[in-house]
């Protein structure tokens, strides 16, 4: 377990683009931590990573939100970001559908409140705990 403090929003910006930056293709992370902790902002900071110029926002109304990529020399393909708020039903997922996105090695994946479909998740998903502690601070924790 691996925690990380960030002291301002353009510092998880810039910790997110690191993420973006070091994936390779497959990678699932789950975020948890309650609204306006920065899940949202860390996710625009790994599509950055990804090399995504398109403005990317919370999929908090339309569920899923899809961006191409365009990494050289990478196989990731797609962006995929999900807000999984009002999703708990294995339904849910299979209609939007989730278990093709996960078997897909060309996908990033990155899911807002992931402990919603906490047993849905595969082995292989990152957790990234996200917790207030100031105005400005935020403690990371990667398990
Ligand atoms: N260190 C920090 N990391 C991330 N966000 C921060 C930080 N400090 C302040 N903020 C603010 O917290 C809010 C996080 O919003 P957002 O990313 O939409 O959260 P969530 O998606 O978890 O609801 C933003 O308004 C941002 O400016
Ligand atoms: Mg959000």
């Amino acid at each position: 377990m691996k925690k990380i403090i960030t002291k301002n929003e353009k510092e998880t910006m810039s910790l997110g683009q690191i993420i973006g930056d070091k994936c390779m293709g497959g990678e699932i992370f789950s975020l948890t931590g309650n609204l306006g902790t920065g899940k949202t902002l860390l996710s625009k900071g790994i599509a950055k990573g990804l090399n995504i110029k398109k403005n990317v926002s919370s999929p908090t109304f339309i569920i899923l939100n899809i961006y191409k990529t365009k990494t050289k020399e990478k196989k990731i393909k797609k962006f995929i970001h999900i807000d999984a708020y009002r999703l708990s039903s294995k339904r849910d997922l299979e209609n939007i559908g989730f278990f093709d996105f996960l078997n897909d090695e060309e996908n990033v994946i990155v899911i807002e409140w992931g402990n919603k479909i906490k047993k849905f998740l595969p082995q292989k998903a990152k957790i990234i705990k996200i917790k207030t502690l100031s105005e400005n601070s935020r403690e990371l924790t990667f398990s």
